[in-house]
């Protein structure tokens, strides 16, 4: 409770309750200097809806992975999975332990689709293997994995490349990756401001330019538009903010068939 913790820092930049002073005080002084991170954190939960909506729609996934899922900002991803298709199903994971105080509102989705919560590292264990998984999502069928707001968080050291290839590996073909990210590319000063304050909480911070965020999707089909600024990637509305007021690229693709 006394480090701010990345959880409860975005939901501090989207306007949620659910942080202590530290998180607070580590968000002010993001906001302080970079009060675009706000908007930031705001696209990437909405690029979130449209890339779920896209899938349920358009290419019938009814089967969800979220790893890094946050504290719960409705709609979180089965509201918005279910109110297409109730019988969706969706695995949350996270490591921040306060996440699993709110891993009751996660689970409460509807009573044809099923939604579970598993508190594991995304760096040490074995998450498609957890009986969290294998009993909730039917791995013959394909499991659209979201990795939303996550990858930013794990270094080289982790090889998080190599840890993507690993999750998508026991996936069935035709499965997706939807993944946003955080860049430096267009602030490089904001982001190594950014990576100071996370590292008081012993948070890293690894922003990646557009080709190192590229290198996620290698051997996979990207949907239209490819890997953009978070915000571009299937507006709802037109786009007025600056890609440098994002901050972040997103994109989702699907596992050859
Ligand atoms: C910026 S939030 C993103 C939340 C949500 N996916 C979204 O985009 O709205 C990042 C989340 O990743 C989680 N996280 C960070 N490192 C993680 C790790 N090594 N394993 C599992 N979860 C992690 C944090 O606890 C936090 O909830």
């Amino acid at each position: 409770m006394s480090q701010p913790h990345s959880a409860r820092m975005y939901d501090y930049y989207l306007g949620g309750k659910d942080w202590f002073a530290a998180d607070r005080e580590a968000a002010e002084a993001v906001l302080g200097r970079l009060p675009k991170v706000r908007t930031g954190a705001r696209a990437n939960r909405a690029f979130m809806h449209r890339a779920v909506r896209a899938l349920v729609r358009e290419h019938g996934v009814r089967q969800f992975l979220d790893i890094g899922t946050g504290i719960p900002t409705a709609p979180n991803l089965h509201q918005v999975a279910q109110e297409i298709a109730p019988e969706s199903r969706v695995v949350y994971v996270d490591n921040d332990p306060l996440v699993v105080e709110y891993a009751d509102a996660l689970m409460r989705g509807t009573p044809e689709g099923r939604t579970t919560y598993l508190e594991a590292d995304v760096r040490s264990h074995d998450i498609v293997a957890d009986s969290h998984v294998v009993d909730t999502l039917d791995l013959e069928q394909p499991v659209a994995l979201s990795l939303v707001a996550l990858m930013h968080f794990i270094s080289e050291e982790d090889e998080p490349y190599e840890m993507v290839r690993r999750l998508l590996e026991p996936l069935a073909p035709g499965s997706f990756l939807v993944l946003s990210h955080a860049t430096g590319q267009f602030d490089p000063e904001g982001a190594a401001y950014f990576k100071d304050i996370y590292a008081t909480g012993k948070v890293p911070f690894a922003p990646r330019d557009q080709q190192q965020v590229t290198r996620f999707f290698d051997g996979l089909d990207l949907l239209e538009p490819g890997l953009v600024a978070t915000h571009r990637w299937r507006p709802d509305a037109p786009v007025v903010q600056s890609d440098s007021e994002i901050g972040g690229f997103a994109g989702v693709a699907q596992v050859r068939q």
